[in-house]
């Protein structure tokens, strides 16, 4: 890629979640090595801390007016309803500030900001700068924003509850059925459909960016292009383009030891991410399963992420009984090690779009017991249209907690999973090399900013 002469500035604008702030590092990193310098704007809730990895991006931090009882109360989609209304004033001022000291050799090419961060658009547009949207999800999850942005709110709020349409195809959404509709736990499904029809909002936008690739979501990104009306730029998987460690929470590292000491593609990792939620009755069931299966197993279990629980106390003894003999539990785990590394055979997931695309991108097939929101949407497409791993329904029982890791680690079937997933690991890391799809997304994009500011 033609290097950029003069260091331009690219203000870079994430949700404070995980989920999100590492595919929007990732892509600051991307940028940077091909000239940029990076500015973060960051709320103060959830912030990345300028490590030795970010030393050469600048980080600022705008205030928010949450108050504390609104961080322990609001859910998540109220929260970002409420970012979105509470700081678009603070984010115009921070902006100005920039312009103010920029010079010819420093100046701003654009404001890429996470779609859910859509309150950076008015300043952006007002400033009369390039305004990118990125997205972090899959470009079929985008699509079905975009879709039910426009439904009949009140015809869908009954629909989408109706046992019978759960597993008929929702119109224009093939493959995906009722049931696998990015509508979420977090909140009232009236939030969501405001929420979506703010987000998918791009008319003022001058470009979206999607950490997706054609080899994996060519339908959904053509839709996007022929519907969106600006140009649309599939640029990932950006851990693969550009690996930039940016975890909120510390990561226990004693399980790459762990891992060491077992045969190859011989151990499950489960991870849940940063938001799922787990009921007490359903870890027991797993223990239980997992340690009928006689795999090893690696446990990601996040403080907070069981219910009414700081971390496992409310666990029963039982428990770690199950899981001391072939498990290991950590916190947090350098995920893209642990699925890098050799003795990792299978992904218990709840298939958020970057443990998917990390999944993908080390060959490692899964099992995929999505949670909520675009989970539901990765899970489908994990299951039908890429064939590397199979969703777990219903209620958690150990006999088919048992049965679904010998799916994936004894039976031909498993097998399979594994070479098309090995296939597609193959396909993600020629489309990020030079001439790739991804590679020459990412090079039309930079042009795009030179064409506009030249
Ligand atoms: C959520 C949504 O689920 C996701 O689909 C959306 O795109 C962003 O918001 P999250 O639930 O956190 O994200 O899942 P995921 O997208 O998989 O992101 C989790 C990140 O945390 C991954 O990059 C993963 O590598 C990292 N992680 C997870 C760790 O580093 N260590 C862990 O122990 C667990």
């Amino acid at each position: 890629m033609e290097e950029t002469r003069v260091k331009r500035r690219i203000v870079l604008v994430p949700v404070p979640a995980q989920g999100h702030v590492t595919p929007m590092m990732q892509l600051g990193k991307a940028l940077q090595s091909i000239g940029f310098s990076i500015t973060v704007v960051q709320t103060q809730y959830n912030r990345v801390t300028s490590s030795k990895d970010f030393s050469d991006f600048r980080f600022l931090t705008i205030p928010g007016s949450l108050t504390d009882s609104d961080l322990k109360n609001l859910g998540a989609l109220q929260f970002l309803l409420k970012l979105n209304q509470t700081c678009g004033e603070s984010f115009k001022h921070c902006l100005g500030q920039l312009l103010k000291e920029q010079d010819n050799n420093d100046d701003i090419a654009c404001v890429i900001y996470d779609e859910y961060m859509y309150f950076s658009q008015a300043a952006t547009k007002e400033f009369q700068l390039s305004s990118i949207v990125f997205s972090t999800t899959s470009a079929t999850a985008f699509v079905c924003r975009s879709v039910l942005a426009k439904v009949n709110a009140e015809v869908f709020l009954i629909d989408i509850k109706d046992p019978e349409l759960q597993d008929k195809v929702f119109p224009g959404l093939h493959p995906l059925r009722y049931k696998d509709l990015p509508t979420s736990a977090f909140g009232p499904l009236e939030s969501l459909l405001k929420l979506y029809s703010e987000v998918v909002n791009t008319r003022t936008a001058s470009a979206v960016i999607v950490n997706s690739v054609s080899c994996l979501e060519s339908s959904s990104l053509t839709w996007l292009q022929r519907e969106l009306q600006v140009p649309v730029y599939p640029i990932g998987p950006l851990h693969i383009a550009a690996s930039a460690p940016s975890s909120l929470l510390e990561e226990d590292r004693s399980c790459i030891e762990w891992l060491n000491k077992l045969k190859p593609s011989s151990v499950v990792y489960i991870s849940l991410g940063s938001l799922a939620l787990m009921e007490t009755k359903d870890m027991l069931e797993m223990a239980w399963g997992l340690s009928n299966s006689n795999q090893p197993f690696l446990w990601v279990i996040r403080p907070g992420s069981i219910p009414a629980s700081e971390w496992t106390e409310s666990l029963p003894e039982e428990f770690t009984k199950l899981v001391s003999e072939k498990g290991y539990i950590v916190k947090w785990a350098p995920q893209m090690e642990v699925l890098k590394h050799p003795a990792v055979g299978g992904f218990w997931s709840h298939c958020g779009w970057n443990s998917t695309l990390e999944s993908i991108g080390e060959g490692i097939p899964m099992i995929c017991r999505p949670f909520t929101g675009d989970q539901k949407v990765n899970a489908r497409y994990l299951e039908s249209v890429w064939r590397i791993g199979f969703q777990l329904e219903g209620e958690l029982e150990k006999g088919t907690v048992e049965r679904a890791v010998k799916r994936l680690f004894v039976d031909e079937e498993g097998a399979e999973m594994r070479k098309r997933a090995i296939g597609l690991k193959e396909k993600l890391e020629a489309s990020v090399r030079s001439g790739g799809s991804s590679f020459r997304s990412l090079d039309d994009f930079v042009n795009s900013l030179k064409m506009k500011n030249s």
